[in-house]
Order: C-alpha cells, then structure tokens, then sequence
C-alpha cells in the first residue's frame, strides 16, 4: 500500500528524503541488530560520544549493550576483501542523557574499502545535501585532522598534554589555551600556531594563506595539498554549497585521520550531523580498508525553532550579572530598560538587536548550551563543574575569586581515614583529589559551606574564596588554591556559526572598550 507524505512525521519524512538521496548514489541499505557485545564498546570509548553505555547480561551471561552507535557495528562486520562497499542505514542508537538514556534515530553513511578523493568529496557533498533535505539555512564545516597532528608534533607534546589541550581548542577558548601553552613552557611560536589555527574559520580560498603561514612541517605540508585538491574536485560536484572551514572542530586523533566535518541547520541549537574519515579505526579492527562516513540525528530536527534576529545574551543575575551588562552597555549593546522593573527578567533593544535575559548563575550555561541565549556569562567554577558544550569566547576579568580548599585552623589532614568533603562543586573537588589519588566522601550542599566543618559535617570545604572574609569569620583558612576563577563569555556552538559576524563584532567591540583577551 502507499503511503501519502501527510501521514508521515518529521523524522519519518527526513527519513524517505535521505534514504532517496542515498539510493540515487549507488549507496545499498544496512541492517544491524540493536544489540552488540559489549567489549567492541569497552574497547573502542574513545570513537563514542560518551563513554556511558546501556549494559545487560544476555544469555549465557555474556554482557551485552544496546547499540551506542552504529559505525562500530558496521566496521566490525565489514570484509576486508579490497571491494568497496557503500552502505546507507537508519537504525535506534541508545546514548545517555542528562538523566536517563535516550532512544534516538539516526541516518547516515559509511564507505569502506579503497577510499580516494573523489569518494571523500562524494560523502561531503551528501552529507551536505542531507543537511539541505531536511533545513533552509545549513552550514557543513570541514576540518583535517592531519593538520592538528603535525603541529603538535612538531611541539613534541604528551598524550596528557593533548588530551588537555584538545578541549580549550574545540571550545575556541584561547585564553585557557594560551594558560595551558605557559604552563607546559610551550615557545612563543608554536603558541601563537595552535591559537592562530583554534580560530581560523572561514571559506578555504579565505583562510589558505593562514595556513601556509602556521605550517610547520611535512605533515601540515601534505595536508594543505590534500585540501587544495578536496576543494578542487569538491567544487567540480558540487558548485552551489559553499563548504566552510573551522579547525577548532577536532575528532578523538587516535581514530581520525583526514577530513572531518560537523553540520548545523539554523534554529537547531546543537549539531546534527558529524563525520569524517576513521582509517584508524579500521586498523584497530586489522583491516587494511580505509573508511569514510556520516551520522545524522534526526531526532534533533524536532528541537528546530524559529531564528531570531537579536543576539539573545544570559546574564546572571546579581552583582556579577550587573558588571557584565556594564560591559556590554560600554561596548554599544545598552539596553537601558534592564534595571527598570525588578521583577522584570526579560529585557531588549531591537535598536541595537539585543534580549537580555536574567537568569541564576549557575543556569546560565545550560541556556546557552540549549541554544534558549545564543550568548552568556557564566563564571568559570560552573563551567568546569558543568562541562557544557558551548564556546567560552573570552575571559571577562570580572568576577574574580579562587576555588579552594578550607579547613578549621587546627585540622591537619593525616590521611589515615577517608576525607570528607563539603562543596557545591563536587565534579571540581572529585578532580583535584582524583589527581592526587586520595579517597574523599563528597557531601554534596547548596550554600553556606563553611557551615560544615563548624558542625562536624566534613572535614574540608572546596569552595569560593573572594576576599577571605567569610572563612575568617567561621575560624577557617585555606589550605590549596585549585585555581583562579573569573566570568567567561560562552556561546551556543549553532549560534556562533549562524550569528558569526555579530557574535564576533561583539567580542571585538568588548575587546577594545574593556581590554579583555
Ligand atoms: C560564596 C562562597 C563563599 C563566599 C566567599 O558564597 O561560597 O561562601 O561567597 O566570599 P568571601 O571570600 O568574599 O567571603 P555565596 O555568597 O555565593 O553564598 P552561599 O554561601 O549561599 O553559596
């Protein structure tokens, strides 16, 4: 029986459009089992979004999972016989949420076999058309692996380095970058590349000549000469859609090797489709095969929202909240009906194309990571507690204090019983003592810390300290500096790509009237 297109759901429609696409380019379906044993996964965390997997014990008492992800699978059972295989698929994957696990439906494809240029840009250009069957205004941005690889080759960087490094540059946070580069002793020169290359973005005739300049051996070297040739014969199939470069987009290096690539639909407040090329992956399977392919989630497309045409900014509310709206203000963004009425929490300027939204500090985050505020101030202490997707733009410089460790005067850690913790930031104090091997109890409160220790509840605190005042008033003192906090300007990753030019002006108007990096 046919189906009219009315009866459909979104998802359901997305679904045919691509599956057509696909057909038309001589892709053949692929059907796996939801279930798989669960050592491909435990083997193979790092390729996965997240490390969290649903387990189960299936007959025989072997443990199973519910499939996380569908490349796996299909690597696993691809042959290694030098024939191309070109597969489509729409398959459950199971992925945990912020509160429980998550059924979601993806569509994607996956070359495996001789894989050359031509094939590369087919799989761009489809991952590009999937983007258009399914939003009006779409960006796919590509990055190279290679790229990255050879520069902090030529740094001679740890493995622990680069896993440290790896997020200051896909959250283009240069000043946390520039901190890390100081730390380790990194020269001026390579410092200056990795920042040079974390915010270049743009079309590759834009931002070639950039890259030649950072290019700093043999590996970047034949990296360039790959791009210029994807591009060539990417523009041969594909003349309409313009691809756009970003090299802060970084994949686990242990399995990607080449081109990589992310796609965005307005009004979408997260990626939807991701991909690139895993030979390595293939390698840890012991298959000579390279491989090239993309995932799209079409769950995402029921989160797709009207695109506004004001920047939508969160502020925290308070004393904090109020320093970073002078900031703005100086910068041209003033809005001058936003101390008005102080029951009041949304505010705008259509004149000067902003929405200002008062909201408490430590939810500024997840608006902007749910794309509610395509911008925010958050301090740093709950970006590191949180580790929410977004962009931490710039280091405001306000809002400066210290996350520390405080104990009672008297207290002397003798390490002979486990230590008991108090703090509103547990998965920054897990963090420090995790680094320093020691075993903790974390007790987990809402405010007034130092409470705590007073009353026998912990032994330490790890919290706040601005001026030292409320630990001297409770008889207690610091005893470790974690680190330095301040109030960061973060941005919703969607936002940043389809509001760029405003978002950018922005931090340049910023950067000149307020001197911050
Ligand atoms: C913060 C922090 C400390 C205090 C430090 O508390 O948790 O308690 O400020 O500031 P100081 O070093 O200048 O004395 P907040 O005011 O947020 O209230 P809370 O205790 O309810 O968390």
């Amino acid at each position: 029986m046919d189906y009219s297109p009315d009866v459909l759901n979104d998802s359901e429609r997305a679904v045919m459009r691509l599956r057509a696409l696909y057909k038309q380019y001589g892709y053949v379906p692929y059907k796996m089992s939801r279930f798989e044993e669960y050592a491909l996964y435990a083997e193979n965390k790092a390729f996965l979004a997240s490390g969290d997997i649903a387990v189960f014990t299936g007959p025989g008492g072997k443990l199973m999972a519910l499939r996380p992800d569908v490349t796996l699978s299909i690597v696993k059972n691809a042959k290694d016989d030098g024939i191309l295989q070109k597969l489509y698929y729409n398959e459950y994957v199971y992925r945990p949420g912020e509160y429980e696990y998550k059924e979601q439906m993806q569509a994607g494809l996956e070359c495996i076999g001789e894989i050359d240029t031509e094939l590369v840009c087919e799989v761009v250009m489809l991952a590009y058309r999937s983007l258009r069957a399914l939003g009006v205004n779409t960006r796919l941005e590509v990055s190279h692996m290679g790229f990255l690889g050879g520069l902090l080759q030529s740094g001679d960087i740890t493995p622990g380095r680069r896993e440290e490094l790896l997020p200051c540059i896909s959250g283009k946070n240069v000043p946390e970058l520039r901190k890390l580069c100081r730390e380790y002793r990194l020269g001026e020169d390579f410092q200056e590349k990795l920042v040079s290359l974390t915010s270049l973005c743009g079309p590759l005739d834009d931002i070639i000549g950039e890259l030649r300049r950072i290019s700093v051996n043999d590996e970047t070297e034949a990296v360039l000469q790959q791009l210029k040739e994807f591009q060539f014969v990417y523009n041969g199939m594909e003349p309409e859609l313009e691809l756009n470069y970003d090299f802060s987009i970084v994949n686990d290096l242990g399995y990607y090797s080449g081109i990589i690539f992310q796609g965005y639909i307005e009004g979408i407040p997260k990626k939807v489709l991701s991909g690139g090329r895993y030979d390595k992956l293939l390698r840890k399977f012991g298959k000579n095969a390279g491989a090239v392919g993309f995932a799209v989630n079409l769950d995402m497309l029921e989160k797709q929202g009207a695109a506004g045409k004001m920047i939508n900014i969160a502020l925290p509310k308070g004393r904090l909240g109020e320093k970073a709206y002078a900031i703005f203000e100086a910068a041209g963004y003033g809005c001058p009906s936003v101390f008005g009425d102080s029951r009041r929490l949304v505010f705008e300027n259509p004149d000067n194309g902003v929405r200002y939204f008062w909201v408490k500090p430590s939810d500024v985050a997840i608006y902007v990571e749910r794309g509610v505020a395509d911008i925010g101030v958050a301090g740093k202490d709950t970006l590191l507690e949180q580790s929410p997707d977004v962009y931490e733009l710039m280091d405001l410089g306000i809002g400066k204090c210290r996350m520390c460790v405080a104990a009672a005067k008297n207290f002397s850690d003798g390490q002979e019983k486990t230590l008991r913790v108090a703090t509103k930031f547990p998965a920054i104090a897990l963090a420090h003592y995790g680094k320093q091997g020691r075993e903790i109890d974390i007790i987990k409160l809402n405010g007034s810390i130092e409470l705590a220790p007073l009353l026998g509840l912990s032994d330490v605190i790890v919290d706040l300290v601005e001026t030292g005042g409320t630990l001297k008033e409770n008889g207690l003192e610091p005893s470790e500096t974690i680190m330095e906090i301040s109030a960061r300007l973060i941005s919703n990753k969607a936002s940043y790509k389809f509001c760029h030019d405003k978002i950018r002006e922005l931090c340049n108007r910023i950067t000149v009237n307020h001197g911050v990096q």
